[in-house]
């Protein structure tokens, strides 16, 4: 067969690891292994059913037609009255766009925003999709490093040295994947005087926004004057919160210029997000408060426990998560690597896990807590006895 001369922007990416573990623990459990899974993005819990029935009501009704590429006008609606009573900041229906979740309200804001070798500024550990995201739109990933002793966070005087003439974007991702720590309202403050200051754009993405503990509370960077609103695009969505995974809507907030390119761009690429299932977001929205802060608590008992679990191995270390779902344990004592680790864990006592590498350090793995506390104790343990 002749070969395929493929887009050089596709030669850059891989697939993506976290998807690629969790579909192969999947395999492995329907084989007949008793699979323990830390992989998952996503909660295992259901959406709840107010939700399913919104967007059921809505499918019988015959809302089953294109609608505005930008969305709903209720769930625009709907999604202006939750930034104005949550994050204190007020947009107008054409500073918003829904898409096909968080990640595609992300890549359709680097394909609107880039142009060939723009730099954006990445703090690392990062969500894997970030680089492979601006490699796709022409840019080029700039990473900052942090490390444990300063919670993962970014210096400004690192971010300041890593600003070339080519910075375009800065990405901040609180809380974060897959470290789990948020950045409060004084880092904040640093970190957009100095991205006003080189005339950076912000992509901020809130989407583990809801799960925070400790009573701690999220701050978006956008809200803190008008200066950096001008300049950040806001991403959020109904992935995380809601556990709406598979229905695949998120949302972006910013400047009407950007919005306006980003609602062209996604005419010409896929049109507007599932109709009914925007009804369904709606009621989300408006009236998911109460199930938000149940799942919220289930997910403050289970990052407990893996703490203490984890405390019990000595090998393994770890900066405690302040929000989202995931440990991101420093497995360096053990002399081997994130994908050794994984894949020796996985063969010789089937649990999951994801390889540091993915997220920029190859000394760590990621552990999920979005699974039941038996699954914790026991894959913990699991992994107890691996390294015994
Ligand atoms: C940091 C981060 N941003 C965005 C997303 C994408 O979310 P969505 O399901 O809304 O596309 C994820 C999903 O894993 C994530 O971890």
């Amino acid at each position: 067969m002749k070969t395929i001369q493929f887009s050089h922007r596709i030669e850059q990416v891989g697939p993506s690891q976290t998807l690629a573990i969790t579909h192969k623990a999947k395999k492995m459990k329907q084989e007949g292994h008793d699979v323990i899974s830390f992989g998952a993005g996503e909660p295992d819990l259901d959406t709840p059913e107010f939700i399913k029935n919104a967007a059921i009501d809505a499918l019988k009704k015959g809302m089953t037609k294109y609608s505005p590429t930008s969305g709903l006008p209720d769930f625009k609606k709907a999604i202006i009255e939750k930034f104005e009573k949550d994050n204190g900041l007020k947009y107008s229906s054409d500073e918003i766009i829904v898409s096909n979740g968080a990640k595609h309200s992300l890549f359709n804001a680097f394909q609107v925003l880039l142009n060939e070798g723009d730099q954006v500024l990445i703090p690392s550990p990062y969500w894997l999709s970030y680089p492979e995201m601006v490699r796709l739109s022409g840019g080029e990933p700039v990473f900052i490093e942090t490390n444990e002793s300063d919670r993962f966070k970014i210096k400004p005087k690192d971010l300041e040295n890593k600003i070339s003439s080519r910075a375009k974007v800065l990405v901040i991702n609180s809380p974060s994947n897959p470290t789990g720590v948020i950045y409060d309202r004084s880092e904040l403050e640093e970190i957009s005087r100095i991205a006003v200051k080189h005339g950076l754009f912000v992509i901020s993405d809130e989407i583990y926004e809801k799960l925070i503990y400790d009573g701690k509370k999220h701050v978006s960077i956008a809200s803190l004057n008008t200066e950096i609103k001008n300049v950040t695009l806001t991403v959020n969505g109904m992935s995380k919160a809601y556990s709406m995974t598979g229905w695949r809507l998120g949302y972006l907030a910013g400047p009407r210029e950007i919005v306006e390119k980003m609602d062209n761009f996604q005419s010409h690429a896929t049109s507007n997000p599932n109709t009914f299932a925007q009804y369904g977001a709606v009621e989300a929205l408006l009236k998911g408060g109460e199930e938000i802060a149940k799942m919220r608590d289930v997910f403050e008992t289970r990052r407990n426990l893996m703490a203490r679990e984890l405390d019990k191995i000595s090998k393994c270390s770890y900066v405690c998560p302040d929000g989202a779902f995931y440990f991101f344990v420093n497995i360096s004592k053990t002399g081997m690597d994130g994908a050794r680790f994984a894949e020796k864990l996985l063969e010789k006592q089937v649990v999951a896990v994801v390889p540091g590498d993915v997220f920029g350090s190859a000394r760590h793995i990621r552990l999920s807590f979005a699974t039941s506390e038996q699954n914790i104790m026991k894959g913990i343990s699991r992994i107890a006895d691996f390294l015994k």
